[in-house]
């Protein structure tokens, strides 16, 4: 049985105000369209087709190759939107789910219910329902006295009886795919707003005598639907308290979730503890018993077990085990720290590996560098690695001793063993177990201005 999501997408999100197409806004880090082409995973057997319209080439883009695309010029409704997955589709599926792609939070699950109702349905579709106080300008589905389903009837048409009607159009559909085809060709243009609306459909079987199914929903929140920066904040902290929850169940301590921020898809290990304002970002995988935060931005980065970070703030990073840094640390990309490595407050470290146990407590900037095991970098040490053109490397053998506020002006090596005394500007590559010291500054050579002009 092939099974094809349908996913509508070529609205403009006028009441977004934004110049980013609306299903491109990001929720707990990834965009929106991404979240609902998740969630369709589970109940489909094919690649989805997303409708696209207004921004499309940004939508294409941002899809890749996790889509087919169709494109639909001039956005005459819904209806007319699902239509343009026709000439993809016609022969090539057994059942289309049609759903927006403004609704980020609706499950996997759900879905998948959905299509175990049409799959048990003589009829040609079910559909998602909810029963809310707050219509949120939802269609309202109205139902016949013997309970079955009989259409759904938009905001701005309907009575102030069907305005009362509780039970909502979430905005997922399951379809016979050959009756949908059919049917979309014959619903009308929408005499008031001259738009062909998907939802005519129903009243459309419901005269041909055909049973709708409706899969009524009972949490509210995973039919938020997305039209304004309003929603997009209730749906992303509806999104991240699911997350936290999922996390919190698997083992993780948070001290204070509404405080936690966790992007979608990021993997933490049993017994670590996040402290309140920690934010997790991108693709970050952090290992097992780590204490992080409070304060403290990861993102794209590797943690492994037993690690303290407290107030820092890293990026394209990777800490091996236990790790102790900051407060106030920052790795940048390309910083490596393996295990047992110590690095205190008001340090940064990029493109550099400091090997097993290095110390460095306090003030010190390492750049280019590869720092060998146990090695102390003393407070105020600072790697001179770029020269106006090119960034230089640095190479600190094992069990060196950085003195205090040392440059160390690179290109340069220091062998395992080797010391410098407090403020030694160093120059020239330093021998094994050696001690250097001083070098004040002395004017040398007449230098070229580089105008910023
Ligand atoms: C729609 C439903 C309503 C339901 C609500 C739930 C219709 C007629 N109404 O209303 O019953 O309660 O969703 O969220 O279907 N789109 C296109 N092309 C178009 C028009 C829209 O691709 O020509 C896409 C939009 O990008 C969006 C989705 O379809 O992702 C829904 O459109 P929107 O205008 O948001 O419909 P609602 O007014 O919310
Ligand atoms: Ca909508």
């Amino acid at each position: 049985m092939k099974v094809t999501a349908v996913l509508l997408a070529a609205g403009h999100g006028t009441r977004m105000k934004s110049d980013l197409p609306k299903v491109l806004h990001p929720l707990c880090g990834k965009p929106m369209l991404w979240h609902v082409m998740e969630a369709l995973k589970p109940a489909t057997t094919e690649k989805p087709v997303v409708v696209v319209g207004h921004g499309a080439e940004e939508v294409i883009k941002d899809l890749g190759e996790s889509a087919d695309c169709v494109l639909q010029e001039p956005q005459l409704g819904t209806g007319h939107a699902a239509l343009q997955a026709e000439s993809l589709l016609r022969g090539n599926t057994d059942y289309v789910i049609v759903t927006y792609s403004d609704m980020p939070l609706l499950r996997g699950e759900t879905f998948k219910q959905l299509v175990e109702t049409q799959y048990l349905n003589p009829g040609p579709l079910s559909l998602l329902t909810v029963v809310a106080d707050d219509p949120r300008g939802f269609g309202r589905i109205v139902r016949k006295a013997d309970g079955t389903v009989e259409a759904i009837v938009e905001e701005y048409v309907a009575t102030p009886e069907q305005r009362e009607i509780k039970e909502l159009n979430v905005g997922a559909y399951c379809f016979k795919a050959d009756w949908l085809w059919d049917a979309l060709h014959r619903i009308e243009r929408n005499p008031k707003k001259g738009e062909y609306y998907l939802t005519d459909v129903v009243e459309l079987a419901v005269r041909d005598d055909l049973p709708v199914q409706a899969v009524v929903l009972d949490d509210f929140m995973e039919t938020i639907g997305i039209n304004t920066r309003v929603h997009l904040s209730e749906a992303e902290a509806a999104l991240r308290m699911r997350i936290n929850r999922e996390h919190m169940l698997n083992g993780v301590s948070m001290m204070d979730p509404d405080s936690t921020y966790i992007d979608v898809g990021i993997k933490i290990g049993m017994d670590t503890t996040l402290m309140p304002n920690t934010y997790l970002h991108g693709n970050t995988m952090i290992g097992e018993r780590n204490v992080i935060g409070p304060n403290t931005i990861i993102r794209n980065s590797s943690i492994g077990n037993d690690c303290k970070i407290l107030a820092s703030v890293l990026e394209g990073a990777l800490l091996e085990d236990d790790v102790d840094m900051g407060p106030f640390a920052r790795l940048r990309k390309g910083a490596h720290l393996k295990s047992h490595v110590h690095m205190g407050n008001f340090g940064e470290v990029k493109d550099s590996i400091l090997h097993e146990g290095v110390k460095m407590g306090h003030f010190s900037y390492i750049g280019n560098a590869n720092v060998g095991a146990r090695t102390n970098i003393g407070a105020g040490t600072i790697t001179a690695n770029y020269d106006g053109e090119k960034k230089n490397p640095t190479e600190i053998g094992e069990d060196a001793f950085i003195g205090s506020d040392t440059m160390l002006v690179a290109p340069l090596k220091l062998g395992a063993g080797a010391r410098t005394g407090a403020g030694a500007i160093v120059t020239k590559n330093v021998p094994e177990d050696t001690l250097v010291v001083g070098m004040p500054a002395r004017a040398i050579r007449k230098v070229e201005r580089k105008s910023k002009k």
